[in-house]
């Protein structure tokens, strides 16, 4: 029951968010299945790092990050698409209620990891946004997969969508970086500094690559595929 008030505790509601909480404990029920869907999600790709960990002395995956919309989050990008502010019109039009985020340590492991789950066959891959082979115009790279997973209720099964964003340690430092950055208002010299950021990107995808490139000449797992 803790897990479950944790989902929607959020001290500032506007109106509108009231609107999904209209329903009775329906939303309540609906981010809890999200929160089992990011559970499962994240099941799957320990249970891949342990397995390569044990037979070959492989970790892929070196840390799993996830993360439930706020409703106030929710809400907000509704209202920016136009769209009806429901709980139904969540589960239609919304993609990254539920968000996993997994950091690899070289740039092939991110391919490696996003083919190991997305052929699974309880695992219907949706949609896949390539930002590492095509960086965003501010430098942004990230490998991005909504994939659609059976999560299995009392009731019956549910099909449920996942946000994957599947990063190495370089990128999440530079996109970490980035979204603290965007927050702040009103910075002085905006373009130089986007400028900035931008050459930053490149210098960590460099590093990244120069990285890969070390541990395919010193040929450990390269033939592990
Ligand atoms: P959103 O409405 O933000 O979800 O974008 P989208 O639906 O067009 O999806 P996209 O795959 O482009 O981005 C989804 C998520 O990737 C964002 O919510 C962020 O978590 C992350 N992301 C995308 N672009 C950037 C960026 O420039 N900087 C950082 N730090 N994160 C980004
Ligand atoms: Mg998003």
């Amino acid at each position: 029951m803790e897990r479950t008030k944790n989902y929607i505790s959020q001290r500032m509601l506007p109106e509108e968010a009231e609107i999904l909480f209209q329903q009775g404990s329906r939303f309540e029920e609906v981010l809890m299945m999200y929160g089992c869907a990011v559970r499962e999600v994240s099941t799957k790709l320990e249970v891949l790092n342990d397995e390569l960990s044990v037979r070959y002395n492989r970790n892929p995956i070196e840390f799993i990050k996830t993360r439930i919309k706020k409703p106030l989050s929710i809400v907000n990008k509704m209202k920016k698409r136009g769209l009806e502010i429901s709980i139904d019109s969540m589960m239609e039009n919304l993609n990254d209620v539920a968000g996993v985020r997994v950091i690899c340590c070289f740039i092939d492991d991110i391919y490696d990891v996003a083919r190991w789950l997305a052929s699974q066959d309880d695992i219907r891959l949706l949609q896949v946004k390539d930002y590492i082979k095509n960086p965003k115009p501010n430098g942004y790279r990230s490998l991005h997969l909504i994939v659609e997973i059976p999560v299995f209720f009392s009731k019956g099964k549910q099909l449920m969508r996942v946000e994957v964003q599947i990063r190495t340690i370089a990128m999440d430092f530079w996109a970490s970086l980035d979204h603290q950055l965007r927050y702040k208002k009103d910075v002085p010299d905006s373009e130089k500094i986007m400028e900035e950021l931008k050459e930053c990107a490149d210098v960590i995808a460099e590093t990244d690559s120069r990285m890969q490139k070390i541990r395919e000449k010193i040929g450990v797992f390269t033939e592990l595929t």
